[in-house]
């Protein structure tokens, strides 16, 4: 059996996806157990999981081999909140687990997945730390409503090129991982194949679409002010501020060949990426009219 949090997350669910096409038993495991069910039908079973609530660990952990584990983005807290869930999963034998960490993290020790990572290493559990670079889908989720009512990407990344990943292939590589031997104590650091400037993925995202999609390349205090306009809560903000400042000063633009040694394929490319999403940033009728 292999257990899977953040189920209905991004990585989670395509992580989910890929060992359903593997056929092999799988256990997911989220807050909303019936939206699991929902989402994932009959094959594959569904379990309540909620890292501040202890009492949901041993059900979720019984008879699983190994698990894939997230930290959700509102836990900061992991001594608290996550790691009883690994100390639980040892307790119960799960044999290996795979954590979706941070690219950059073995240099980066504030960070909760530094912690994560360590505290993982200090019990003893075999792992696979999967380290990926900056999700593509971030476009179709975080800045999804800029894109598609005002046909713009509002960031404070300047001239600074990305390596973007699709969660799909972070998955793919999490499905490897858990369902085939030869990955235990291993850390990958996963990105796309190419680093692109958002305005590159601004002119791929117009050739894609067919409207033109702006960059504003604002500075960080245009970013900041547009986004306390916008209701963000400050400390999504602030780590969305320190990501695009990373991009900002050429740190996040470094590729990997590793999805390519790992799955034997290429990454998916951003236009790949942006034609599959194309829904995502369709006007709605009420948006269209907004604009
Ligand atoms: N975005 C990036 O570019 C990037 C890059 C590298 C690494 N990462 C890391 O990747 C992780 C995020 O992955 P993701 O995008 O797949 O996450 P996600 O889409 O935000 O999914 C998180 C899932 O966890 C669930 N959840 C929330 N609170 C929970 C709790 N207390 N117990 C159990 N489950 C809970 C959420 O449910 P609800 O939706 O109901 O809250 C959701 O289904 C973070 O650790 C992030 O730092 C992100």
């Amino acid at each position: 059996m292999l257990l899977v949090t953040g189920a209905l997350g991004n990585v989670g669910a395509e992580v989910v996806m890929a060992l359903q096409r593997r056929g092999v038993a799988v256990r997911a495991a989220d807050v909303n157990a019936a939206a699991i069910q929902q989402r994932f039908g009959p094959t594959v079973e569904a379990v309540p999981f909620d890292f501040a609530q202890p009492e949901t660990f041993a059900p979720a952990f019984a008879g699983v081999e190994r698990m894939f584990l997230m930290r959700p983005p509102a836990i900061s807290d992991v001594k608290r909140f996550i790691f009883p869930a690994i100390d639980a999963a040892q307790r119960a034998g799960v044999q290996q687990v795979v954590f979706l960490s941070l690219i950059g993290v073995e240099k980066n020790h504030i960070v909760p997945h530094y912690k994560v990572e360590q505290h993982i290493l200090s019990v003893g559990m075999p792992y696979t730390f999967l380290r990926p670079s900056f999700f593509m889908q971030n476009l179709s989720t975080t800045h999804r409503a800029e894109i598609r009512d005002r046909n713009e990407i509002f960031v404070p990344a300047g001239r600074g090129a990305t390596s973007f990943i699709d969660v799909r292939d972070i998955a793919a590589v999490g499905a490897l991982a858990m369902a085939e031997n030869g990955h235990a104590n291993q850390a990958y650091a996963l990105t796309g194949s190419e680093a692109l400037t958002y305005s590159q993925v601004a002119t791929q995202l117009s050739e894609v679409l067919g409207r033109t999609i702006t960059y504003r390349k604002p500075g960080l205090l245009r970013f900041l002010l547009r986004q306390r306009a916008q209701g963000t809560p400050l400390a999504f903000t602030l780590v969305m501020a320190g990501i695009y400042t990373t991009a900002r000063l050429g740190l996040a633009g470094g590729v990997t060949a590793e999805v390519q040694r790992l799955l034997g394929r290429p990454p998916i490319t951003f236009r790949q990426f942006a034609k599959d999403f194309q829904a995502s940033w369709q006007p709605t009728t009420r948006s269209a009219l907004a604009v």
